[in-house]
């Protein structure tokens, strides 16, 4: 079968890679892809959030039998509605169920209604109030504008100074767009963070092996929050006690949720969860693969993951057996100079001979002239396994040196935090 893949990032070409191990995929389209993908696929040059252009390039090429979509805006604007109504296999949740990660409102109500953990909160869509109930409430709070915002529309504010000038940049200034036209006002919590994704087709729900992101720009979890700057997987303090718990107090409930409000959710959904000392409770939802946390989940995939979509697809998930390999992945990003501010574009990158079993994920990077360049703020994941997390981590971090662009900047501290958290 010939399957498109939509979307440009490093996820993207994860998502290619294990699709190619697959048997069942013979040719691969993506829509737009980037350099890496390139070598794998054949690249569309279809703007994808135009749900109208994607469905008449498949109308026009009888040849594709399936079509995986990534990126949450082309899924938030309906583009898996618009090919299902073409008649055209598609994976990812519709527009309704995609609701779950394009307003942070909805999914803060729907926990709330159905007695999912998370942190407490008020949603506020005109500005005097919520200025009022932040200089009325406890520091540091979290600050969130409803829409998507590329994962950057958070702002943990340490006082009042800091809440009322964030609360200015989301209502007032609209710093993320319309995004911002209600905010969602959070108690802070602490502790460690791990994302878990899943597949489930509405009835079953299999959780992939966890991972840990880091969204800060610099080491030590200082600087600028990014689109995530590397990830390792598992996560050290998820055991058996917390699978289980985030199971059924979680999981489970969230999918029975969405389906009561006539919104099933087929598709991978990803939880942002932190174990607080009151138990695991959801920082965000995502209603698709994370990225980078694709980028170390898949290498440990041992099932064929066309075969799963194909099951989600059908509504025939608790039939298959998905199955992972056991030891650590690493991925460290490299970002252009500058990321996630103002960077430049078109350095030409040099790739020495890396570790035959290292995987490169490409993200921002484009053929120029035949030269490979940059071409996004996260240019490159390099991705290693690894007996453990930390042979992972070295073994990345080794090729890592062997790569060069000017202005490269990347986390030197990635796989290193939560390693004294005992599993529990
Ligand atoms: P999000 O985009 O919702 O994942 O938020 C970005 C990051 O902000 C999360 O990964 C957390 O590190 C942090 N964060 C979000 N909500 C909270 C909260 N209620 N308490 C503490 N940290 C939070
Ligand atoms: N790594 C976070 C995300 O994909 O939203």
């Amino acid at each position: 079968m010939n399957v498109l893949v939509i979307g440009n990032g490093g996820r993207e070409h994860a998502v290619i890679q294990a699709l190619k191990k697959s048997p069942k995929v013979d040719k691969i389209y993506a829509m737009k892809g980037n350099a890496g993908i390139g070598e794998l696929a054949e690249l569309v040059d279809v703007d994808y959030c135009d749900a109208k252009a994607v469905g008449d390039w498949l109308d026009a090429h009888k040849d594709v039998g399936y079509t995986v979509v990534t990126p949450d805006d082309p899924l938030a604007l309906g583009v898996v509605d618009e090919l299902e109504n073409r008649g055209h296999r598609a994976f990812g949740p519709n527009r309704r169920a995609a609701i779950i990660e394009a307003s942070k409102a909805f999914s803060k109500e729907l926990m709330k209604k159905y007695g999912i953990p998370t942190a407490k909160y008020e949603i506020f869509d005109e500005y005097e109030k919520a200025l009022a109930y932040i200089r009325n409430g406890a520091f540091p709070v979290v600050l969130k504008a409803d829409g998507l915002a590329l994962g950057k529309g958070v702002l943990i504010c340490r006082d009042l100074k800091e809440a009322e000038e964030g609360l200015k940049e989301i209502m007032l200034d609209k710093k993320f767009g319309a995004a911002g036209n209600k905010v969602v006002v959070e108690e802070f919590l602490e502790g460690p963070e791990v994302s878990v994704l899943a597949f489930t087709d509405g009835k079953t729900i299999v959780p992939m092996v966890t991972s840990c992101d880091h969204k800060r720009a610099l080491d030590n979890d200082e600087g600028l929050n990014t689109g995530g700057m590397g990830t390792f997987s598992p996560a050290p303090f998820y055991g058996e006690k917390t699978e289980r718990e985030t199971m059924e107090k979680i999981m489970l409930p969230t999918i029975a949720a969405m389906n009561a409000e006539g919104r099933t959710f087929k598709g991978v959904l990803y939880f942002g969860l932190m174990k607080t000392k009151d138990g695991m409770k959801v920082i965000e939802y995502n209603s698709r693969f994370g990225d980078p946390e694709t980028q170390v989940v898949l290498p440990m995939l041992k099932t064929d993951l066309m075969e799963i979509f194909e099951a989600v697809t059908d509504g025939r998930l608790s039939e298959i057996k998905v199955e992972w390999e056991r030891g650590a992945c690493v991925c460290v990003v490299l970002a252009s100079g500058g990321y996630p501010l103002k960077y430049e574009k078109g350095k030409e990158i040099s790739i020495g001979a890396l570790d035959s079993d290292v995987i490169l994920c490409h993200a921002g990077t484009k053929r120029k002239d035949g030269k490979l360049v940059t071409d996004g703020g996260r240019v490159l994941g390099v991705c290693a396994k690894g007996a453990t997390i930390e042979e992972a981590r070295q073994k990345a971090y080794r090729n890592v040196e062997k790569i060069h662009f000017e202005g490269m900047h990347y986390r030197k501290d990635i796989g290193i935090k939560y390693r004294d958290i005992p599993a529990e």
